[in-house]
């Protein structure tokens, strides 16, 4: 039977410190079968590894978050490349632009989303990138790389349709999360309707951007059901064939068979 797959969820972060376990023993009977915990921050990467190994449905991504890359340095970054063999490591992420906070400064950030998208080539990892209006210098570095050899998922995509073709031709999957419920997001709808099933995966990136109705709340896998739910109704399907699909196209993009 299909289960949820959860490509992108931060249960390291401080607002599961509480509770954490309790939603991991939920998991199951709200049909989640598997997560990626994505690192954003350099103290983000141990512990996302240690997750990942407690446990057995958990896998991690490791990478520097672009509002994050400040403290970065080769050294460092070295250091992460040395946990990219360990089995339970699934991609580089998450990675890339943020021109919404627009800190560090642009030349910070797109130094480190070359430079990790290189580690994640050498170490024959998919990656898992964050980009905020910041849509044409990502594809442009995307293209400067070669990215379609590399594979991996744009998350929490917020761009146009358009666009979403672009990156689908690149190889890429679009990560579809809690937005997608939001009454007001005219162009993400476009997106979850428009573009082949074959492209979409699903993410809550919680603790952040819970759907409808708990937007503004603490977000967790556990809300997954209603993200499934709101693309099968664009798309004049069932939630079940949304979730069937995802999951096998969350295995091909962390290249899990
Ligand atoms: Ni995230």
């Amino acid at each position: 039977m299909s289960m949820i797959f959860e490509t992108h969820a931060h249960y390291n972060d401080e607002a599961f410190l509480e509770d954490r376990e309790e939603i991991f023993a939920q998991l199951k009977d709200r049909g989640i079968g598997r997560v990626v915990n994505i690192a954003s921050d350099l103290a983000s990467i141990d512990e996302c590894l240690d997750l990942a190994h407690r446990y057995p449905f958990m896998y991690c991504a490791l990478g520097i978050h672009p509002s994050d890359s400040a403290p970065l340095t080769d050294e460092l970054l070295a250091g992460i490349r040395d946990k990219l063999d360990d089995p339970r490591v699934v991609a580089v992420g998450e990675i890339g632009l943020d021109y919404y906070w627009d800190t560090p400064d642009r030349k910070i950030q797109k130094h480190w989303f070359e430079a990790q998208l290189e580690m994640a080539r050498e170490a024959d990892l998919p990656v898992v990138i964050h980009s905020r209006e910041a849509a044409q210098d990502t594809m442009q570095l995307m293209q400067d790389h070669r990215a379609q050899e590399i594979g991996g998922v744009v998350h929490c995509y917020s761009y146009s349709l358009e666009l979403a073709r672009e990156f689908v031709k690149m190889g890429f999957f679009i990560g579809i999360g809690g937005v997608v419920t939001f009454k007001n997001a005219r162009k993400l709808k476009e997106v979850a309707a428009g573009i082949s099933l074959e492209n979409i995966v699903l993410e809550t990136d919680s603790p952040y951007l819970a759907p409808v109705p708990f937007r503004g709340k603490r977000n967790s896998s556990l809300n997954l059901p209603y993200v499934a739910e709101a693309i099968a109704q664009l798309r004049g399907i069932s939630a079940e064939e949304v979730i069937a699909r995802t999951e096998e196209n969350a295995e091909r993009l962390y290249r899990l068979r």
